[in-house]
């Protein structure tokens, strides 16, 4: 049985515990558990946007763009970041969303695909169509708009891809983490599995990304892109991170080839030559206040050694799913994400009796969690922000709801989370 002197111990140990304090504790007594949805402000953040504001916009205007360095931003945050993605400096970038980065890089991707030897024969992209909805409405539309070029085969489990690969795929696009379930793809072994067809490979990174292992570069993956919202604390709205391993860089124009993202911006110049890297992938103005703000997240996670938050995030992860198999398995509570912490990504997903409603219980009783229809409570573990004790603490006020039924109060049965 864990207790809480051991989670105590286990907080005590923690090589870690300093980093709390690079971000604000949000409001005290509240147990956050949705690192999964927006990440903790980075501390420093509400500074830097006073300066950026006051200083750089009311006073440098467009001097900024040189004093301030607005231009450079999307490499240097892309370069802090990339070491949480397993990926050289260089080859990553911050640029719009996660949704607008999945487009350029499947279509980049099928673009260089369009262009090899046996592309006649290359028509498929493999994919989740009840995987996260944005990824399957890249695909969805990416091939709506290919004029019968290329074509979606869908895969419902796992257990699909490998019937559903051949010598036929072009691409093969999968969130490396499951929004729901958390279950987490292996990334070097499926990303082999898919060269060994001769088909290349974007991942999507957002539920993995800062809180456990993405070997990019180590998987030889292909293109990947990550939500920076979540567990990177970038801040609402942030731009997600691009990669594109170096070998199939500057080998043909980006999908949306945009003034920022030419070879010889400042030039202006009618046409097009892309910058070399995934600088290309950059279009127009990029967001230059998301950018400041996203950049003390930035700096915060320089500072960081991955091995150390993959180390933590295992021993929040394997301690809250102990935790609530040994208090709360007897009222109904049950692990919905995979029991082997290899194949889980940066959430624990429970069925929980009363679904919803103890989600709201939950709220009231100050621990933020997300619901998913029907019973699913997610626990979005952040391993910057979240102690042993908050995880032994929440199971103790679920115990209590369950327990007492509390759930079944009518000013729960409105879910808002
Ligand atoms: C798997 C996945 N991809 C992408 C996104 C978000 O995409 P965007 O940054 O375009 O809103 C989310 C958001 O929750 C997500 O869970």
């Amino acid at each position: 049985m864990i207790t809480l002197a051991d989670c105590r111990a286990l907080d005590a140990a923690d090589p870690l515990a300093a980093l709390r304090a690079a971000f604000v504790p949000g409001t005290p007594g509240t147990l956050y558990f949705d690192g999964n949805s927006i990440g903790a402000m980075p501390a420093g953040a509400p500074a830097r946007m006073a300066q950026a504001l006051e200083v750089e916009w009311a006073v440098q205007r467009r001097r900024a763009w040189h004093l301030a360095d607005w231009l450079d931003a999307p490499q240097r945050i892309g370069a802090a970041m990339a070491p949480l993605l397993g990926a050289p400096p260089e080859d990553v970038i911050a640029a719009d969303n996660t949704t607008l980065n999945l487009h350029k890089l499947l279509a980049y991707g099928l673009q260089l695909a369009a262009s090899e030897p046996d592309s006649e024969r290359r028509r498929f992209i493999v994919y989740e169509p009840e995987g996260f909805p944005t990824d399957a409405h890249v695909v969805q539309g990416v091939v709506r708009h290919s004029g019968g070029r290329w074509a979606e085969r869908r895969i419902h489990s796992p257990d699909e891809l490998a019937g559903a690969l051949r010598d036929d795929v072009a691409m093969v696009m999968l969130a490396h983490v499951d929004y729901r379930s958390s279950w987490r793809w292996p990334m070097a072994a499926t990303t082999a599995a898919a060269h060994a067809v001769g088909s290349r490979v974007l991942w999507d990174c957002s539920h993995s990304a800062g809180a456990v292992p993405v070997p990019l570069a180590d998987s030889r993956t292909d293109f990947a892109v990550a939500c920076s919202y979540k567990y990177l604390s970038a801040g609402p709205g942030a731009p997600a991170l691009a990669y594109i391993r170096r070998d199939l860089q500057n080998r043909d124009w980006p999908a949306l080839p945009g003034w920022l993202g030419h070879a010889d911006r400042m030039n202006f110049r009618g046409e097009y030559e892309p910058a070399a890297g995934p600088l290309s992938l950059i279009t127009g103005t990029m967001p230059v206040l998301q950018n400041a703000v996203m950049e003390c997240a930035a700096r915060v996670w320089a500072g960081v050694a991955p091995a150390a938050l993959h180390a933590r995030h295992r021993s929040l992860s394997t301690t809250l799913a102990t935790l609530m198999d040994e208090q709360c398995a007897s009222l109904g509570v049950r692990l919905l994400s995979p029991a082997d912490y290899a194949h889980r990504g940066g959430h624990l997903a429970f069925a929980c009796p009363g679904g919803g409603p103890t989600c709201e219980a939950l709220l009231e009783s100050g621990v933020v969690t997300s619901f998913r229809q029907p019973d699913v409570i997610r626990f979005g573990l952040a391993p910057a922000t979240v102690a042993h004790v908050e995880l032994w603490e929440a199971v103790q006020r679920l115990k209590a709801i369950l327990s007492e039924e509390r759930w079944r109060a009518p000013r729960f049965q409105e879910v808002s989370v």
